[in-house]
């Protein structure tokens, strides 16, 4: 582990309290129920706060024990609910946050969460409470880790709406849009485009102009191709909508009819798969593992394959790039 700016606490760990904030991501329960087990393994006492960081400036907590985290392994989202908290940006917000933490004798915080929430995390962390973050988003743009949890159910989520767009296209010879999540990073987008089969994919970091879109369409068209799927990830300057407008404006082009499908939070709803399922379960317990250890201040994540502890500082208001390698194998693929 790398230990810059990780700070060591002495293990006299008899309560934790858990929190889901930011966007919810399937697996998200998996992750909650892991912690939770494997402290009261340990016989740590462990609640739950509702609503994410506004729920800890509002004191909304509940004792967890091992029934409480049953039968939820499979469900999508977070059953202690998530929340954006504008108020918790502030430093009053945060004060308020720590007091109802020492008030109720927590000894330390798990957050399970993406970029926001665990930049969160080390505004905590650095006020000198103990805080382990475990890496939660279907974004996968954590710095700190190479997956996220939730990033593997939005894939497939998309994947399989590509599927079934290709089918009715070809019934109809039509060429479809289909824009979906990942906010500034196009990794989700990438990823169901190249497991989709994409014609095109376009993504905030190789984004590809609505003329050159039309190129490659046209060439698809006369190519004798009875449908075309371009991925759009939503951080695109010229997302589905403007594009569409852009075709319409250049009736017949591209030979294919048109259409476009937005797919929002649908892909962030759906059933955990068991990928994650099994990173929120491994994480979840490294979190705990990683408190047991005496170490906080850090997120817990995968690397390699390994899981890996990277200090909260290191990681907060950071993005990790998508890999150039997969901008080049959808370019080579796009024929
Ligand atoms: O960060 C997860 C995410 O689903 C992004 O992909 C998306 O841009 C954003 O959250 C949507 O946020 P909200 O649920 O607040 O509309």
């Amino acid at each position: 582990m790398d230990g810059g700016g990780a700070v060591a606490y002495i293990p006299i760990m008899k309560t934790i309290a858990i929190l889901t904030s930011g966007g919810d991501a399937p697996g998200m329960n998996a992750a909650i129920r892991a912690v939770t087990r494997s402290a009261l393994g340990r016989e740590i006492n462990v609640f739950g706060v509702r609503g994410g960081w506004q729920g800890l400036i509002d004191d909304r907590f509940m004792a967890l024990n091992a029934r409480d985290v049953g039968g939820i392994i499979q469900i999508g989202g977070t059953f202690l609910g998530s929340a954006r908290s504008a108020e918790f940006r502030t430093e009053e917000g945060r004060s308020k946050a720590l007091r109802n933490l020492c008030a109720r004798g927590i000894d330390a915080l798990v957050v399970i969460g993406g970029n926001g929430s665990q930049s969160g995390s080390a505004e905590l962390h650095a006020m000198g409470f103990p805080v382990v973050g475990v890496a939660s988003t279907i974004d996968n743009d954590l710095y700190g880790t190479d997956v996220t949890i939730g990033c593997d159910t939005a894939i497939n989520v998309t994947v399989e709406a590509i599927d079934h767009l290709r089918t009715t296209g070809s019934s109809h010879t039509r060429a479809f849009l289909v824009e979906t999540m990942g906010r500034d990073c196009g990794y989700l987008a990438m990823m169901a485009g190249l497991a989709g089969g994409a014609e095109v994919i376009s993504v905030p970091e190789s984004e590809v102009p609505a003329e050159e879109i039309a190129r490659r369409l046209r060439a698809a068209y006369e190519r004798g191709k009875t449908h075309a799927i371009v991925v759009i990830a939503e951080g695109v300057a010229e997302n589905a909508a403007r594009i569409l407008s852009y075709f319409e404006r250049h009736r017949g082009v591209v030979g294919f009819e048109l259409r476009a499908t937005t797919l929002g939070h649908v892909v962030r709803g759906a059933p955990p798969t068991a990928f994650d399922r099994l990173l929120a379960t491994r994480l979840g317990v490294a979190a705990l593992m990683s408190l047991a250890d005496g170490v906080a201040g850090v997120l817990v994540g995968e690397q390699r394959g390994e899981i890996t502890r990277t200090p909260l500082a290191e990681i907060a208001n950071r993005t990790k790039p998508i890999s150039t390698d997969l901008i080049e194998l959808a370019r080579v693929l796009a024929q």
